[in-house]
């Protein structure tokens, strides 16, 4: 053999020898391409599953104020009237145990007001003097009511469970009052039995969050 057929019949080992690392590479390179498909994907897919978390606790966000409202409703005097005064709030959504106490409480106060304006009306009107004496204490009694129930919701804000107890309790002993000047004589029914017993079942349902909120 001359060398240049010698040559000839090793051109395609010399080729596959000198071709060989770029076709490795480009393997590589296409191994690697997938391997970063692959990694984009799976980083896709841990996006996902980010995006998924996020909406899971975006889901449990929206979730909690229900359960918290449950929660501090556990032990409530009235379960039912404490999860539909803090239902029907919409600032309960946001609310923590601090702000559902504040919501039950207006929401007392606001019972008060209207009991204390129920008095006033009936006092204006032509009570027999037995009734009119007792609605005469009604009124004061309803009127600290609402003094003592706006200096509890000030001392919530204020976080000073202790002070705000104090002022609740103050305020369901003026609705009893009120009611027991009616128990003197069994025979002249309050005409307040009702609207201070749901006061009184609202008051009740704000002192057991705070107890809640104070043992904590
Ligand atoms: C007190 O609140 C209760 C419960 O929300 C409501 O049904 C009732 O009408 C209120 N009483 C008065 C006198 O506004």
């Amino acid at each position: 053999m001359d060398s240049v057929s010698r040559f000839m019949l090793l051109l395609p080992l010399i080729l596959s020898i000198s071709i060989t690392p770029y076709q490795v590479t480009a393997k590589s390179a296409a191994a690697a391409k997938g391997a970063a498909a692959a990694a984009n994907g799976a980083a896709a897919a841990a996006n996902g599953a980010a995006a998924a978390a996020n909406g899971a606790a975006a889901n449990g966000a929206a979730a909690a104020p229900t359960d918290l409202i449950t929660k501090n409703c556990q032990s409530a005097v009235n379960q039912e009237l404490c999860v539909r005064t803090l239902k029907s709030d919409p600032n309960s959504k946001q609310a923590d145990a601090f702000g559902l106490a504040t919501i039950t409480l207006k929401h007392a106060l606001a019972n008060a007001t209207a009991i204390s304006n129920q008095v006033k009306k009936l006092l204006a009107g032509t009570p027999t003097p037995y009734d009119k004496a007792r609605l005469t204490d009604c009124n004061e009694n309803y009127e600290s009511a609402v003094e003592n129930l706006k200096d509890t919701i000030a001392a919530v804000q204020s976080k000073g469970l202790s002070d705000a107890t104090t002022w609740l309790e103050a305020a369901m002993t003026d609705s009893e009052t009120c009611e027991d000047g009616f128990e003197e004589e069994p025979v002249h029914k309050s005409m307040l039995a009702d609207e201070s017993a749901i006061f009184q079942q609202l008051c009740g349902n704000a002192l057991v969050i705070l107890n809640s909120l104070a043992r904590h």
